[in-house]
């Protein structure tokens, strides 16, 4: 006789029996290509460029002249979103981060090559200074400090630049104090505040050396030069600081909210969105997150299908309706696959 019959209502195992309950049961955590975005680096080198990232395996920088062929296949799998990231190899890194919105270079030809032949690509341009200049910091350096007005005056006229070569929506990744008000007011003085979005990497964290964007910044040349990112960049376990940056900038106009990285930040991405549930929420599965799970499938410790898939329910669980992802290709595919 057995001790302990569970009472009828506590049989659950019926609720998910079926691949379709199973599917309705996880719908507010589905993935579909709406979700994801895709991280596109677009290096000056020279316009045939196509460079492996030994950091980032499986993922290359393109020449402008690349860009296309590669976002066609893209598309073609139901692409619906990039963010372009600019590389400056050509040592025309500066201060000010000159080359961040040159008329030639690489992000704001990519966004006009992009636009006029996908219109209906939503793309993003990354805004920053470290890739840009001298520093290989986020900010402006004025007598080996950071000048925070110099700064946001700076990043407002690159996401201005961006935003008239066509881009959708302007991130800025910096960190600096006050940029979205400062970006979205250059945007309404340009007439273009009610068509382009700002999405705010508004909850962004170093971890400590940052293993998490060591791939990227090997991919971007965006090392800094001296010291480290820990008084613009959040500590890790600071949780309730990333919701004042969050409220600040929404305060401050931004469109979209973002969290950064995101597998070990899941709290930060459900509180995100309880505290915000009327902004959309992103997450950024950053360098460091693909490449651990890329080399765990490698190395035969996980099954990286099911690894990586997980890892992007997990987010869409959290809260985050776009997540930023590498494996964004690789996942476009196996939601076609299995079809
Ligand atoms: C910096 C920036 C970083 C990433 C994108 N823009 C982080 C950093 O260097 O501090 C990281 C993205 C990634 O690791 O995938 N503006
Ligand atoms: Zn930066």
């Amino acid at each position: 006789m057995s001790s302990y019959e569970p009472p009828v209502g506590h049989i659950l195992q019926s609720s998910f029996g079926h691949g379709v309950l199973r599917e309705l049961s996880a719908f507010e955590s589905k993935i579909s290509p709406v979700n994801l975005m895709l991280p596109l680096f677009v290096t000056n080198s020279s316009p045939d460029a196509l460079e492996p990232i030994n950091a980032l395996p499986g993922v290359s920088r393109y020449g402008v002249n690349n860009v296309l062929p590669f976002l066609s296949q893209q598309v073609e799998k139901g692409l619906r979103s990039i963010i372009i990231f600019g590389v400056d190899v050509k040592n025309t890194k500066d201060k000010v981060g000159s080359s961040a919105d040159n008329d030639m270079g690489p992000t704001i030809e990519a966004i006009k090559i992009i636009k006029a032949k996908y219109p209906q690509l939503w793309v993003a341009a990354d805004v920053c200074i470290c890739p840009f200049s001298d520093t290989g910091h986020c900010a402006i350096f004025e007598d080996g400090h950071m000048d925070n007005q110099k700064s946001i005056d700076r990043l407002a006229e690159i996401a201005s630049n961006y935003a008239l070569a066509g881009a959708d929506c302007v991130a800025p990744s910096d960190m600096m104090d006050g940029r979205i008000g400062a970006i979205k007011s250059k945007l309404r003085e340009l007439k273009l505040g009610s068509r382009v979005a700002v999405m705010s990497y508004s909850a962004k964290f170093c971890s400590g050396s940052c293993p998490y964007y060591g791939p990227f910044r090997e991919a971007a040349g965006s090392a800094p030069k001296f010291g480290d990112r820990r008084n613009y960049q959040l500590p890790p376990g600071a949780s309730n600081l990333a919701m004042r940056c969050n409220s600040r900038d929404v305060g401050e106009g931004a469109d979209i909210l973002m969290v950064k990285p995101a597998g070990a930040y899941l709290d930060i991405i459900y509180r995100t969105k309880q505290e915000h549930p009327n902004f959309p929420v992103a997450a950024y599965q950053v360098s460091g997150e693909y490449a651990l799970l890329f080399h765990g499938a490698k190395a035969g410790a996980i099954d990286l299908k099911r690894g990586v898939l997980e890892s992007l329910t997990a987010c869409r669980r959290a809260g985050a309706e776009l997540i930023l992802s590498y494996f964004t290709p690789q996942v476009l595919q196996w939601l076609d696959d299995d079809e």
